[in-house]
């Protein structure tokens, strides 16, 4: 059920997107709302989805819909769960416990990026059965080894191996912003926050956010650039085979794999050992000529089987393009930048309500189709020849 006086002016994630680019900053703006090189990508995750068109069948059953399902043991309400999201707090002042409190309290998943600036030990016990937490293993082995061992303490039943950051990224939006990790707030910077109050006055009492899930390896001394150069060097390039062996080893709970394109990652992640793959193009913001979940869904499906946990995001902005992504071959999805949107837009009642809006528009997308199952959806997948 969706709240009748927030539906009035936040009918929908478009509408919270609308509030929120309002209220940012402009170096924010450009770190959430960019991508790699010339953004292709982001546009094509957004076009390609909408171009998916479902086949309604009206003479169907009348069942309510069934929204619920199960990923890697785990019961969601409804087939999705918030994407990783780096540097959350200095997005949106504080988001990041108020967004996984809203997963909890509807129950679909979380995803704890490592690059979060709440750490697991916080977010673990909030995020509740339906977290996991994203692990971009980091160079030093003994802190991959600490950071599993962290997460395994705060609770976590799974975590995310993203592979799809082998290398520095060059986004034209944050280079020219001057946005630096960790951020250092200059002049320019000063003068869009002076424009953005709300932003502003939750930046001044809750301090510039740090990352927390490397404090306590942070070097104790050289202040801000030693920080970043530290960071840098953590940063580490592909992940090889052997990698990933070493993550599964050591991880004793459910495991999946993001940033998954092609066929051949897939089925090497699943030989490792991993419990499932995220196909994820990272949002467009990693190789601006990486193909878009509809493009490889499909295929990847297809050569999988219907018995593989295969989640997938990029573009998903509606109910209905969660009815999509399943369309296409997805058994859940991630969706990103629409929580920071609905925080920044509504604050701490912004994330549930998204899920709510998010729900109900899946719902009545399946009472549309004549789908009482989620796995009827794959059915409905319009291909023209009809
Ligand atoms: C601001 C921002 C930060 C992100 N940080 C991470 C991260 O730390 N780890 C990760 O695996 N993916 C990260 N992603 C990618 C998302 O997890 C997800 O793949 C992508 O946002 C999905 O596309 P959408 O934003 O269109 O829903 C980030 C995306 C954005 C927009």
């Amino acid at each position: 059920m969706t709240d009748p006086r927030l539906d009035r002016r936040f009918p929908d994630a478009a509408a919270m997107e609308t509030a929120a680019l309002r209220r940012l900053p402009g170096f924010i703006r450009d770190y959430v709302e960019g991508g790699i090189g010339a953004e292709g990508a982001v546009a094509r995750n957004i076009a390609d989805l909408r171009a998916v068109r479902l086949l309604p069948r009206y003479l169907a059953v009348d069942a309510a819909p069934e929204t619920r399902v199960t990923v890697a043991g785990a019961v969601w309400s409804a087939p999705f769960a918030v994407a990783p999201l780096g540097l959350g707090g200095l997005i949106w002042p504080g988001c990041e416990p108020v967004i996984a409190r809203a997963a909890a309290a509807a129950g679909v998943g979380h995803v704890l990026s490592t690059y979060a600036t709440s750490g697991v030990e916080k977010i673990g016990p909030i995020a509740g059965p339906g977290g996991w937490f994203q692990l971009y293993p980091p160079a030093d082995p003994g802190m991959e080894a600490d950071m599993i061992a962290r997460a395994r303490v705060a609770g976590y039943a799974g975590i995310i191996v993203t592979i799809d950051i082998p290398g520095v990224t060059r986004r034209r939006r944050d280079m020219q912003s001057g946005l630096v990790v960790p951020p250092r707030i200059g002049p320019r910077m000063l003068a869009q926050i002076a424009g953005r109050p709300a932003w502003a006055l939750g930046m001044a009492r809750r301090g510039i956010p740090v990352f927390e899930n490397f404090a306590p390896y942070y070097p104790k001394q050289g202040g801000l650039d030693a920080a970043a150069d530290f960071i840098g060097r953590m940063m580490t390039g592909h992940i090889t085979p052997d990698g990933l062996g070493r993550i599964r080893a050591a991880w004793p709970g459910r495991l999946l794999v993001k940033g998954v394109l092609s066929v051949a990652d897939a089925e090497l992640a699943l030989s490792l050992g991993a419990d499932g793959i995220v196909v994820s193009n990272h949002g467009g913001r990693q190789l601006d000529a990486a193909p878009t979940a509809p493009d490889v869904l499909p295929g990847i499906r297809a050569r999988l089987g219907e018995g593989a946990l295969i989640l997938s995001d990029g573009g998903v902005r509606s109910g209905l393009d969660v009815a999509r992504m399943i369309a296409l071959g997805a058994d859940a999805v991630l969706v990103g930048r629409p929580f920071l949107h609905a925080a920044a837009a509504l604050g701490a009642r912004g994330p549930g309500h998204l899920i709510d809006v998010l729900r109900a528009e899946l719902e009545t997308t399946m009472v549309q189709l004549g789908c009482a199952r989620l796995s009827d959806l794959r059915g409905r997948l319009w291909q023209g020849a009809e």
